[in-house]
């Protein structure tokens, strides 16, 4: 456990049907889909090892129980590739097994996120006082947000949760927070907590941006709330209920980047933007987005998809 963690135990929704992915979602879960060459549950599963994180519970459907085998050890794979003197890849193999253990919890209906927040419960330890929670649709990067809600949460208690500051006109695709300074650089108070309002009635432009530290009050909240926003139970409006009841709740704002993995086109830019960094793929991508950006039809002969 690293200085700063408050939580050993991170919670991962990942039980949705990736309509949007569709027709690959048919066979392959949108979690396994490759950010270059890791998948995106990896990835979410590397930020909260580094925050501290000893445990990913998986909310997921039983037809998805490929997502938790990518954490299981490959021996037999290992070998092959070790006979064939490729270690790197044998790291690469590794990676996932030994980040965090991971574990699933079956959510056999998809009635919203906080239902699926829910499903955790019967994973939780006696020891676990707060729990995170992170959107594998969501990249917020650079990384460490969660350290910075650990010791947020350290500080004023209750839960934490991390907030973007989201263009107005496209605040209602989120939860939004109803907020107040508390003098500390980029932590504000929570007051209120509304899901997905017109934008008119939002109550401010910081939303919540699939990263949570939520103290372990926020089960029993969830047990008390009806359904909300689209008709789902949502986690929004646990949070809702804890702070109506005095439970402190604050934000960290986060002022770097994030991906929304969530859409094709979301993830073709969190594909492109980790390739261009990648020493092998990097450097030629970045020369071949050139030509095709500056050709007038907007992709290169060859590259065009003749249907
Ligand atoms: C969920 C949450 C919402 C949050 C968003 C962040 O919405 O319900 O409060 O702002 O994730 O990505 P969804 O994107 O699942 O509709």
């Amino acid at each position: 456990m690293s200085p700063t963690s408050a939580f050993q135990t991170a919670i991962v929704p990942a039980a949705g049907l990736g309509t949007r992915f569709l027709p690959t979602t048919k066979s392959v879960p949108k979690e396994l889909l490759p950010v270059v060459d890791t998948p995106a549950i990896e990835l979410v599963a590397g930020e909260a090892a580094e925050a501290g994180a000893e445990r990913l519970v998986i909310v997921t459907s039983p037809e998805k129980s490929s997502v938790a085998r990518h954490f299981e050890p490959r021996p037999e794979l290992e070998r092959t590739l070790e006979e064939r003197g490729k270690t790197a890849l044998v790291e690469k193999v590794r990676r996932a097994p030994q980040l965090i253990r991971a574990e699933v919890a079956i959510q056999e209906q998809a009635l919203g996120l906080g239902h699926a927040v829910a499903c955790a419960r019967p994973n939780l330890n006696d020891s676990d006082e707060a729990v995170a929670v992170l959107l594998p649709d969501d990249l917020v990067l650079p990384t460490g947000v969660l350290s910075r809600m650990a010791e947020v949460r350290e500080r004023f208690g209750g839960s934490v949760l991390c907030a973007f500051d989201i263009p107005r006109e496209q605040i209602s695709a989120y939860g939004v927070f109803e907020v107040e300074d508390t003098g500390v650089e980029d932590v504000l108070r929570v007051h209120g907590m509304v899901e997905k309002p017109a934008p008119e009635d939002a109550p401010s432009t910081y939303a919540a941006a699939g990263r949570y530290l939520l103290d372990r009050a926020i089960f029993d909240a969830l047990d008390r709330i009806t359904p909300g926003a689209g008709g789902e139970l949502q986690l929004t409006d646990a949070v809702a209920l804890l702070i109506s009841e005095g439970h402190p709740v604050h934000v960290v704002v986060h002022r770097g980047g994030r991906h929304d993995l969530g859409n094709p086109g979301g993830f073709l830019r969190a594909a492109v933007d980790f390739a261009l960094s990648n020493p092998e793929y990097g450097p030629e991508l970045r020369e071949w987005l050139r030509h095709v950006v500056a050709d007038p039809a907007g992709t290169i002969e060859g590259g065009t998809r003749s249907n």
